[in-house]
């Protein structure tokens, strides 16, 4: 079996000024700007992501933007595309956050078309999926991810899908405090592996990283982690303050 290396994601979603970003990402990179055990990436707003970008040049923790456009340039006011974020380095992009899909109504169609154009322009999606409580209580947890997933994924080749990152992120659990049990993010998360090996083959889906996102801490970090589908956390909250984002990495990093 292929072992995936760990991958801890921070989602700055609207925080942090372009300074406060430099401040946050000069600890991280002291902390753990030289280590390789972990995938790190820091999703600043886009205001912040050039000189977030420049203040983690020469380490290991890389860039990433929380949504663009998929058109790579016109008449979209307000707008940011593919191009524009890897003419500053980016290399990741968070797309369909759940508060992306029900604050600003983008559909599946619309994720879908963000994925294929941060795909061609070798950028590598953060794709989020995830159910809501209502769903979850009424049992149609996997077919709602199932759908996000693969609507999402339409049209992606399998050598693209090699450079996906997938979170789980249940949408009852962001920003409430209320985590997911390990045996609730276990199944989903070998369920969306289980989609991915029928929609690229074995070997992909075995190299692709799937995320858990959803009040991830430090205190509940290393037994989700240690999960065998659990590849690492898209954090929101905890990724707004060095310490608790460095332990975060730290945690991934200690499983073996
Ligand atoms: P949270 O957010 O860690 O604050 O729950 C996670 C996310 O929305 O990506």
């Amino acid at each position: 079996m292929i072992s995936r290396k760990k991958f801890i994601a921070g989602n700055w979603k609207m925080n942090k000024t372009s300074a406060e970003g430099v401040t946050l990402v000069r600890d991280i990179v002291a902390a753990v700007g030289k280590q390789t055990d972990v995938e790190v990436v820091v999703c600043p707003p886009f205001t912040a992501l050039e000189s977030a970008g420049a203040a983690l040049e020469g380490s290991s923790v890389k860039l990433g933007a929380q949504n663009m456009h998929f058109e790579a340039s016109g008449a979209f006011t307000g707008e940011i595309s593919a191009p524009m974020l890897r003419a500053i380095f980016t290399t990741h992009v968070i797309l369909g956050h759940s508060e992306r899909r029900t604050l600003f109504g983008e559909t599946d169609e619309l994720v879908n078309k963000k994925v294929l154009s941060a795909l061609k322009n070798q950028l590598k999606p953060i794709l989020c999926v995830g159910e809501t409580l209502a769903e979850r209580e009424s049992g149609s947890t996997l077919k709602v991810v199932q759908t996000q997933t693969e609507r999402a994924l339409e049209g992606v080749s399998k050598d693209q899908a090699q450079t996906l990152v997938v979170a789980y992120e249940p949408v009852w659990a962001i920003g409430t405090g209320k985590v997911a049990t390990t045996e609730q993010a276990q199944e989903v998360h070998a369920f969306i592996r289980g989609l991915l090996t029928k929609l690229f083959t074995e070997p992909v889906a075995q190299k692709v990283r799937i995320l858990y996102g959803g009040s991830m801490k430090p205190a509940n970090a290393p037994e989700l982690l240690a999960q065998k589908d659990i590849d690492g956390g898209l954090i929101g909250g905890a990724a707004l303050e060095a310490r608790s984002f460095v332990e975060l990495v730290t945690a991934a990093a200690a499983i073996k």
